[in-house]
């Protein structure tokens, strides 16, 4: 008997060497070890033996299970390894992946970044007011008075509540001077809003950036060499900046700034970029009626403010032609800034 299961033994390697697939090693192992199988019929018959020759014969079984499970477990591995060889077969992993699509800063963005920057390194701190404004934040206090075309229900969008979308950011200077004293450095890049004709160069939403500096002595010079300095910055070293007379209710004297351009492919030529001027002394009267003091005292504080336009910032530096392209989130142009 001992013999037997010897010869199961070696019929069952065989088989298992021989099965070149994962149902025929599974086929023998039902066949082999399961319950039906030749060693436990084997197994069945030890009663029938003398009690001195049981454990020979145990022994053997015991020997033999353990020898075709053991060659089972080899030839799966066997088997595993040879199909994962094959699936990567042709594979290099040495190649560089595909690129994922990653999302990029918008050019408004870009610039309006650059120019906080730029406007940062000369003291300026950010600051920030609401888009819904009163009259008075966007007009009175900024001495446009009541009959002024900017106030005409056909330039600006007014709610029933009398409050309207600013249609500058000009009123964060107001909002800014009634809750800080003086001095006061600051400049507020947002939203504004006009009921404009929407083409390649109008939108009724777009951006501006305000600056305001007021302080005991401020002059003309230092808005001049501030913006001299800024438009260099952001265009180059040898940009050329003119200042032309101009008028705002807030501001007196007051000018619109121009800067010398070459845009792609055209001859150099002056493009308006920004209104500025000195802070009107009547601006200060209405901060102080607001405020119900007297902090911005106009016979001992002077001021300067300018605002530009930042679409037309990102335009100039991108050479881009239709300002429509700034909202409306085609990719193919957006992922140019990329
Ligand atoms: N608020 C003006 C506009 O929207 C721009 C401007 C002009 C702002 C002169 C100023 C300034 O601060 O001093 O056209």
């Amino acid at each position: 008997m001992t013999e037997q299961a010897a010869q199961i033994q070696t019929d069952a390697l065989a088989a298992i060497d021989a099965a070149s697939h994962e149902a025929a090693l599974e086929e023998a192992r039902v066949k082999f070890l399961g319950k039906k199988s030749p060693l436990n019929a084997l197994a069945a018959e030890m009663r029938n033996l003398p009690n001195e020759d049981k454990p020979k014969l145990g022994a053997a079984l015991n020997m033999a299970r353990q020898a075709i499970s053991n060659a089972l477990e080899t030839s799966k591995q066997k088997l595993q390894d040879a199909a994962d060889a094959t699936s990567v077969e042709g594979l290099d992993v040495t190649m560089p992946p595909r690129e994922l699509p990653s999302g990029s800063l918008h050019p408004l963005t870009i610039v309006k970044d650059r120019a906080i920057q730029i406007l940062r390194r000369l003291g300026f701190a950010l600051a920030d007011g609401p888009e819904i404004e009163t009259e008075f934040h966007c007009f009175d206090a900024l001495n446009t008075p009541f009959d002024h075309p900017a106030r005409n229900d056909s330039d600006t969008f007014y709610f029933d509540s009398g409050k309207l979308l600013r249609t500058h950011t000009s009123s964060v200077q107001v909002r800014t001077m009634e809750k800080q004293a003086p001095p006061i450095k600051i400049i507020a890049p947002g939203s504004a809003y006009r009921r404009d004709e929407i083409d390649a160069t109008h939108l009724s939403v777009f951006n501006q950036l305000e600056g305001l500096y007021v302080d005991s002595d401020v002059r003309l010079s230092d808005l001049k060499g501030t913006l001299e300095f800024f438009y260099r910055a952001m265009f180059g070293d040898k940009t050329e900046v003119r200042f032309r007379p101009h008028f705002f209710p807030f501001t007196e004297p007051s000018f619109e700034i121009d800067v010398k351009l070459q845009v792609r492919g055209e001859e150099p030529k002056w493009i308006e970029v920004a209104g500025c001027g000195m802070v009107d002394p009547a601006v200060f009267s209405a901060i102080n009626e607001s405020r119900g003091d007297d902090a911005f005292d106009p016979s001992k504080l002077t001021g300067y403010a300018f605002g530009m336009g930042l679409d037309r910032l990102a335009m100039i530096q991108y050479g881009i032609r239709d300002i429509r392209l700034l909202i409306e989130n085609d990719t193919r142009f957006l992922s140019q800034f990329a």
